[in-house]
């Protein structure tokens, strides 16, 4: 076989053989397969797309290019949970628990943030003591004794997805739909998941901006789920504006407190009610959508879900007492109200704009090096929708750094990511599809 002639079948819009492919990722993770040619295949493939069968063998060869979790020994099926990446996205902090008081255990490896989005182990590292680095043995005991555990990256995951993200940074290449189910879907099959529960970000805050192309991502990595054996289901979610209040690591945890709590923001309660209710069904402990929603909300509202977290704190060394006593969470130093620069309606809050601005408070990282400082970020008073008066608060900044220049800046930021028009403006639709192996329901 010969790479040059993949590339030019890929070229002239022919279907690669499994064969082709594995050979590809093989090749390219060897590194016997040089950049320049694995860049032209992807842009190939950029141009004229993949089938189902070469998106899933492609999927399959890059799970396989390394590591694979082994969660055999944990009993039941394991459902992951995977968001395509968010502002303000405290949804594992919730669903993880929830979830796992329902039964269903979860073996999570989660990432940093970076750039306008977060990161769930820097969240975790939010509370006192709580340890994200494990051994496999320990993270496999914690979910086979708690039913929970979610710990940083360790292993040589997906080597060949790591390379080829890379090189699709550089070469213009990101934005395929088959590339992209494909390395997403490559991480969560190597990570050992049964069954994969995803939420597809769409609007201003997301990756896929269009709903369109969010149902077109989201369907894909359905269709490689089921092409696998690992029943997949989407559900495609709002990020045109953030999902809850909070941004900021401390202020993050504590959202997921309150949450858990039974005190949350609505729709970030009900995005987690939904995402656990479908890995309650995955996992086979209820019967259609219906009994898993009621399920889920039982185990919020009778405490379950929060014993769960506490449990799951202690468990990695974590003080547990930030449940009762938030106080000990890291504290920012003041706060500074962002008042409305003029009366009317919120029409719109842009997610990655505050996103932005709570990484240059501190709250997240511009490159892999940066340090973060997890007790800052913004909290937001208004949705959209919601009516201003001139003066009126719009958001509160937590900060520790002593610059008059750089809170007056990010007051600004803070201000300008929020349009106010004259005319009330509608709320907006929190989810707007959930797609399952059988087929797409629009709400
Ligand atoms: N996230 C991923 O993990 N991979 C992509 O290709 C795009 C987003
Ligand atoms: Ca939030």
């Amino acid at each position: 076989m010969r790479t040059v002639d993949i590339i030019h079948s890929k070229r002239d819009g022919k279907e690669l053989s499994s064969e082709e492919i594995a050979f590809l990722v093989e090749g390219y993770t060897k590194g016997e397969i040089p950049d320049y040619q694995m860049s032209a295949w992807a842009m190939a493939v950029y141009f004229n797309g993949m089938s189902a069968r070469e998106t899933a063998d492609l999927t399959l060869a890059m799970a396989h290019s390394g590591d694979q979790v082994d969660l055999s020994s944990i009993p039941g099926i394991k459902v992951d949970k995977h968001s395509t990446g968010g502002v303000g996205d405290t949804t594992t902090l919730i669903v993880g628990p929830l979830v796992a008081a329902a039964g269903i255990p979860v073996a999570k490896m989660s990432g940093r943030g970076l750039g306008h989005t977060g990161g769930t182990i820097d969240k975790l590292e939010a509370i006192p003591g709580f340890a994200v680095e494990r051994t496999t043995e320990q993270f496999l005991a914690q979910v086979r004794e708690i039913g929970l555990a979610v710990v940083g990256q360790t292993g040589n995951l997906t080597p060949a997805d790591k390379k080829l993200y890379g090189l699709r940074d550089v070469t213009a290449t990101v934005e395929s739909i088959p590339l992209i189910a494909s390395s997403i879907m490559s991480k969560k099959i190597a990570s050992g998941a049964d069954a994969i529960v995803l939420d597809v970000k769409t609007g201003r805050g997301a990756f896929m901006k269009s709903l369109d192309d969010s149902i077109k991502l989201a369907q894909a990595m359905v269709d490689i789920g089921t092409e696998v054996g690992r029943e997949t289901v989407a559900v495609i979610t709002n990020m045109d504006e953030p999902l809850g209040p909070s941004i900021g690591n401390s202020l993050e945890v504590l959202e997921a407190i309150d949450t858990l709590g039974g005190r949350g923001p609505a729709e970030l309660t009900e995005i987690c009610l939904e995402l656990a209710a479908h890995m309650v069904r995955l996992g086979g402990k209820a019967d259609g959508e219906a009994e898993a929603k009621e399920l889920v909300t039982r185990l919020l509202d009778n405490g379950e879900a929060l014993a769960k977290l506490k449990q799951f704190i202690a468990a990695q060394e974590g003080d547990s007492r930030v449940a009762e006593d938030p106080a000990r969470l890291p504290q920012a130093a003041r706060r500074v109200d962002v008042p409305a620069p003029e009366e009317g309606y919120v029409a719109a809050i842009d997610a990655e704009a505050l996103g932005i601005t709570a990484m240059l408070l501190g709250a997240g990282r511009a490159t892999k090096e940066d340090k973060i400082d997890l007790a800052v970020g913004i909290k937001l008073f208004k949705r959209v929708g919601d009516p201003v008066k001139k003066g009126e608060p719009l958001a509160e900044l937590y900060i520790n750094r002593e610059d008059s220049a750089e809170t007056a800046e990010m007051m600004e930021r803070t201000a300008a990511a929020f349009t106010i028009a004259s005319a009330p403006a509608e709320k907006l639709k929190l989810i707007y599809a959930v797609i399952t192996k059988d087929g797409i329901r629009k709400l």
